[in-house]
């Protein structure tokens, strides 16, 4: 399976941006072994899936909502992203659990939501600096886990997750690569043992502080199935040097090492 690079772009990005990403993407897509996804603010799924045309990239939202529709203002429904061609959503970033206490069973509740709308899940967990020092992460992230994914997670097409430990996010610091191949395994098994062989087959991306001069070393790891790119998808050469560490991964299986 290729390895799946997603850039976040978060409450970033103009028009502009959505330009010279379109252009540089739809250049140089089709030379690398990795799928693209693409989640700007909500305002620029449209422009951005219109400039991208027909270039291998997917294009996702950062979050909706998990009732379908109605009287809840300001909120998007995942129906929604769908109908103006997203694909993918990403659900229960560290962001949006501390900026709007969004608990496991919201999260939860979401994942469902947008898998009845076709969107493929891309489900975020990782624990913060306290709980890594205090030898907690993998209890941390086990929780999230269990809570935040629905029985039918693993059920075709399958959605994806990925471990993003807070202190790695925009501080330019990693976990060491033991620390991240101890997680990841850790969260293969978690799948396994809830989904059984589909639990095998779902990709695992890692987020946080992912750089062009990191990325190789990161995506070489055993099961790292792609990387969830924040600061670094806003710029793109950047992004798409990242993109082209994946190469090396072309046909290994997720996590294969
Ligand atoms: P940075 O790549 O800026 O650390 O952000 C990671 C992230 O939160 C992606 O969702």
């Amino acid at each position: 399976m290729r390895q799946i690079i997603i850039g976040n772009w978060k409450m970033n990005g103009t028009k502009a941006l959505v330009e010279t990403m379109a252009r540089e993407v739809s250049s140089r897509a089709a030379s690398l072994a990795c799928d693209l996804v693409l989640c700007p603010p909500a305002t620029l799924i449209v422009p951005l899936v219109a400039a991208l045309g027909g270039a291998p990239a997917k294009v996702g939202g950062q979050d909706c909502d998990a009732r379908a529709s109605g009287a809840h203002t300001g909120d998007i429904a995942a129906t929604m992203l769908r109908e103006v061609g997203a694909s993918h959503v990403i659900l229960g970033h560290s962001e949006r659990r501390a900026d709007h206490g969004e608990s496991d069973a919201l999260i939860c509740a979401k994942v469902a939501a947008a898998r009845a709308a076709g969107l493929t899940p891309i489900v975020c967990v990782g624990e913060d600096e306290a709980a890594r020092q205090a030898g907690r992460a993998e209890a941390v992230v086990m929780g999230q886990l269990a809570a935040s994914l629905p029985a039918d997670f693993a059920d075709p097409p399958a959605g994806l997750v990925a471990y993003e430990p807070i202190w790695a996010i925009g501080s330019g610091r990693t976990p060491t690569t033991d620390d991240i191949a101890a997680m990841h395994g850790a969260i293969r098994a978690a799948l396994r043992d809830r989904f059984g062989a589909a639990g095998g087959a779902i990709a695992i991306l890692y987020g946080g502080s992912v750089k062009p001069g990191n990325a190789a070393a990161l995506l070489a790891l055993a099961e790292v199935g792609g990387a969830l790119v924040g600061g670094a998808s806003l710029v793109p050469g950047d992004f798409l040097a990242i993109a082209a560490a994946a190469a090396p991964a072309l046909g290994r299986a997720p996590g294969a090492s």
